[in-house]
């Protein structure tokens, strides 16, 4: 794992009670930084605070919520003093077609994976220009890239959406040295893929698709995750980059 100090940094990261969210925590954390560990799920977010120790604190909240997610803001600064690094990971998919998705399942969908990004940029952003500056990172997907999915209409358009509102963030931002990027993963062996990962017919169609032959772990993701919270990542924002074994070259 990279080497990267983040002492003094403290970070939010949506949706780290497992998965993907729960490495990004854990390689914050062995690097330095006090991480804010949220989740929907009360359970899973203090099963991380419990394994990642000391330097996380749970926070449970809905952050597909306006009301909750500017209360997780103003109760994170009160306790742990600032916010430095927000990665927006929680997410949620239904496994319906546009014809069979009903609008409240589409509805929730965008609340969780797109406006939560909306809700928690709004409330960070006044913080960190205050601090001089800080690193937005967005968990879209490489579905996000006009890359139709069998059976995931909300998904694949909440991806969509947060690719672009992570390029507008960047754009708005970048004059309060706030850095905003998105990590777009390929297939990733979490719970939110086990389904599928149970039929092997679908693990052979994904590798065959795979140029580096193998799925994705969610240390995959948190290396760049580390990468772009670090000063070497500097003059880099507003990329939607691809962490899929070269499954999409754009
Ligand atoms: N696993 C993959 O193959 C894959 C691929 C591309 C993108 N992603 C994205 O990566 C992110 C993490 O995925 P994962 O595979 O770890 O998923 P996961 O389902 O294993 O974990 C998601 C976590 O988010 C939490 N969560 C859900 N809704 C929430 C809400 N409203 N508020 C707070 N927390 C909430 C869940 O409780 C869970 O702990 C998601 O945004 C997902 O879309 C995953």
């Amino acid at each position: 794992m990279l080497t990267v100090n983040l002492a003094g940094r403290v970070a939010l990261v949506t949706g780290a009670g497992r998965g993907i969210g729960k490495a990004i925590a854990r390689a914050l954390c062995e690097s330095g930084a006090k991480v804010a560990v949220n989740d929907i799920n009360p359970d899973s977010a203090h099963q991380t605070v419990e394994e990642l120790g000391e330097r996380t604190r749970a926070y449970v909240a809905d952050v597909g919520n306006l009301d909750a997610v500017q209360s997780l803001v103003e109760q994170i600064t009160a306790e742990l003093g600032r916010i430095d690094i927000l990665v927006n990971n929680a997410g949620i998919e239904y496994k319906t077609n546009v014809l069979t998705t009903p609008v409240d399942e589409w509805q929730r969908t965008l609340d969780v994976n797109l406006s939560a990004a909306f809700f928690t940029s709004q409330a960070t952003g006044p913080i960190m220009r205050a601090q001089g500056g800080g690193v937005i990172v967005n968990i879209a997907s490489i579905a996000g890239h006009n890359i139709p999915l069998p059976d995931r209409a909300s998904y694949v358009a909440s991806k969509a959406g947060l690719i672009g509102f992570t390029r507008e963030c960047a754009r708005e931002f970048a004059a309060y040295n706030i850095r905003v990027n998105a990590i777009c993963p390929g297939v990733i062996e979490t719970e939110m893929t086990a389904e599928s990962r149970s039929n092997q017919d679908q693990i052979e169609k994904w590798l065959a698709d795979i140029p580096q032959g193998r799925l994705g772990q969610p240390d995959d993701i948190s290396g760049l995750v580390l990468y772009l919270c670090s000063d070497a990542a500097a003059y880099l924002t507003g990329q939607a980059i691809n962490v899929d074994g070269g499954k999409v070259m754009l």
